[in-house]
């Protein structure tokens, strides 16, 4: 399929090796940053676009990916849904409330195709947690975690690497930006929350509200406990996800904070535990682990097929981190129903 990218950096190469590995084509690319532009531009022998060419572009693409800061998004995706051309959008989808809002009228006025881009869904190894969860083998949830840590943006109080991440023009903090994957997965195991309490914690002292740990505390609606800790300040790294369920628990483990290494299983039927080895790494392949969300995203557009993280998966997932936010800052539960 051929693709235009909005955004060059760092994800968007991963994003534009799995085009080509799936047979297609970067046709064009654009970015703020020329020379990150150029070197975008080298690797894939695509064209370079200036702001002004995006839109006339747009319909030559079989989707767009969006990729820059989540704050500069809106005036690019009005640019592809009224031309009623596919997107691939990076989570976050934004970083308040209100573009969240303005992004959802334009997808109702174009009736927009968008996925956001929740990539580690649709990785194999989470992709086995699920078909164990929904199959119902291991029961009604009792308890459901996601530990993940390890050195990230804001570590030992530097900016660790030069990023909109930490430039305070931009930044949105890790709440906002990678507890996103949390909510998106631990919601597909357990279903949506009843309560929430959550706490986070900055780490960078001239970067006041960019917080870089995050723990929150989740009664599930249709029962059970969720808890999520996550860190971007510790030393060494460690994934560690888990369904307690009434008939049966499953465990998704990595050697660091995105390595999705094995799954194990026990029911109450199985005299011993199950465990697949996945060895899927994103330190090492991050090219590997977007490749999956490309391959689901283009057999959902050839074949018609429902998206399984749409807008509205990114939505309620940046409600939930404004919620979590809001529950820090002010010292108090929220209930889930009357807020969402
Ligand atoms: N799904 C995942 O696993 C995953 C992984 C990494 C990043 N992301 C997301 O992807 C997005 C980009 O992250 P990244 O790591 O590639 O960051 P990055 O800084 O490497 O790349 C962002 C690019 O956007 C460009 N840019 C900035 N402002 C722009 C504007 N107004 N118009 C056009 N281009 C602009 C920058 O020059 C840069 O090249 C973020 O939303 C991030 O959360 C997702």
């Amino acid at each position: 399929m051929n693709v235009l990218m909005i955004g060059a950096g760092d994800i968007a190469k991963s994003h534009g090796r799995a085009v080509v590995k799936l047979g297609g084509k970067v046709i064009a690319a654009f970015d703020v940053n020329e020379a990150g532009l150029k070197r975008y531009a080298d690797e894939f022998g695509c064209e370079m676009l200036t702001y002004d060419q995006i839109e006339e572009n747009v319909p030559r693409a079989d989707y767009v990916v969006l990729s820059t800061p989540p704050t500069k998004r809106l005036d690019y995706v009005e640019m592809v849904l009224k031309h009623h051309v596919p997107l691939y959008m990076e989570k976050p989808i934004g970083t308040s409330l209100e573009d969240a809002a303005k992004l959802k009228e334009m997808e109702q006025k174009y009736d927009g195709k968008i996925i956001v881009g929740f990539a580690h869904f649709y990785r194999p190894a989470f992709q086995k947690m699920l078909e164990l969860v929904e199959s119902g083998e291991l029961g009604d949830p009792i308890n459901v975690f996601d530990n993940r840590v390890g050195p990230g943006y804001g570590f030992r109080g530097t900016y660790f690497q030069p990023s909109w991440r930490t430039d305070p023009k931009l930044a949105c903090g890790f709440t906002i930006e990678s507890i996103s994957h949390e909510w998106n997965l631990l919601t597909a195991l357990c279903g949506e929350f009843e309560t929430m309490s959550a706490n986070v914690w900055c780490t960078i002292d001239n970067l006041p509200t960019y917080d870089t740990n995050f723990s929150g505390t989740m009664k599930i609606k249709k029962g059970g406990i969720a808890t999520i800790n996550a860190s971007w300040s510790a030393d060494l790294g460690g994934n560690f996800k888990g369904y307690i369920g009434t008939k049966g628990s499953c465990f998704l483990r990595g050697s660091d904070m995105f390595e999705f290494d094995e799954v194990t299983w026990k029911t109450s039927d199985m005299a011993q535990a199950e465990t697949l080895h996945f060895n899927d790494s994103y330190k090492y392949n991050q090219d590997g682990v977007i490749f999956n969300i490309h391959k689901y995203f283009q057999d959902c557009l050839k074949n018609n097929k429902p998206i399984r993280t749409p807008l509205d998966e990114g939505i309620k997932v940046l409600k939930l981190s404004t919620l979590a936010l809001e529950s820090s800052r002010e010292h108090k539960e929220i209930i889930l129903d009357e807020r969402m």
